[in-house]
């Protein structure tokens, strides 16, 4: 039997008063390309904060390809294969394209996981389209190229569970159809297990092959782009607005 990539079980997280998760159970199997969508402030970004060592969740377990990693800082989470983006981009601004690569190559080739192949860096900045930007300033780039960068330092970790919070936020319609397109093709280069969490869910429904819903910290729907998109509860709650949008 293959473990799953990512296996989360009654998953909550608890700020204060507020349950921004609750008993949220789904799991990721290898390979596969999941959205994930909902209202702001339905507890996305804190998902990833719990399945990536950011946050410690208050209840529940966390797997990462079968191993359990609840409590565990984010390094070690790196070193179980998982990477992740921002939703507020963490790129050093003052350092190059090239730099910023090498750091996060460095990052997560700590304890040598990687055997140390350098060789990686200048494949991924070759793979996100960035050649060409070795040298440039990180922070002069346009947000296209500085989400691109993004993933290329997330790449850069050599991981195999990839996590994108809105990396196709601020970006034009067609710029964000291009991103949608790069994730793809790297899941399939790398062969990598994604999820992505994003408000574009034209671009996202047509990009993956299973969409979760969250609402409310809690897990409203889980299907098919198709059962989603029909789902009267995800109508009502979300897709109604965006569509409209
Ligand atoms: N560190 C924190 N302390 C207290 N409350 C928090 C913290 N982080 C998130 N929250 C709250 O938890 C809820 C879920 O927030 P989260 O950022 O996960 O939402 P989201 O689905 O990512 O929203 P968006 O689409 O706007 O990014 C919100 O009510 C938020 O204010
Ligand atoms: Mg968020």
């Amino acid at each position: 039997m293959s473990t799953a990539m990512l296996s989360v079980q009654g998953l909550g997280m608890q700020f204060g008063g507020l349950k921004a998760l609750s008993d949220v159970t789904m799991e990721v199997r290898k390979g596969e390309f999941v959205g994930v969508i909902g209202p702001n402030g339905a507890g996305k970004t804190t998902f990833f904060h719990a399945i990536s060592g950011v946050h410690v969740p208050t209840s529940g377990t966390v797997r990462i390809d079968g191993r359990e990693l609840r409590g565990q800082s984010p390094d070690a989470f790196c070193r179980a294969g998982v990477a992740r983006t921002f939703q507020t981009p963490r790129i050093f601004g003052d350092m190059t394209v090239l730099d910023n690569v090498r750091f996060a190559f460095l990052f997560g080739n700590q304890g040598g996981r990687q055997g140390g192949d350098a060789s990686l860096i200048d494949k991924v900045i070759d793979e996100t389209h960035l050649d060409g930007l070795r040298g440039e300033i990180a922070g002069a780039l346009p947000p296209a190229r500085q989400r691109q960068l993004e993933i290329a330092m997330a790449l850069a970790t050599a991981p195999r569970l990839l996590l994108l919070d809105e990396v196709a936020a601020g970006l034009t319609e067609g710029e964000v159809e291009d991103v949608a397109r790069l994730i793809a093709r790297l899941r399939d280069t790398y062969g990598l297990t994604v999820v992505w969490i994003e408000h574009a869910v034209r671009t996202l429904m047509k990009t993956v092959d299973r969409v979760a819903v969250l609402n409310f910290g809690q897990l409203l729907a889980d299907g098919t782009p198709a059962e989603i998109a029909a789902n009267p509860k995800v109508i009502s709650a979300y897709l109604g607005d965006e569509v409209a949008e």
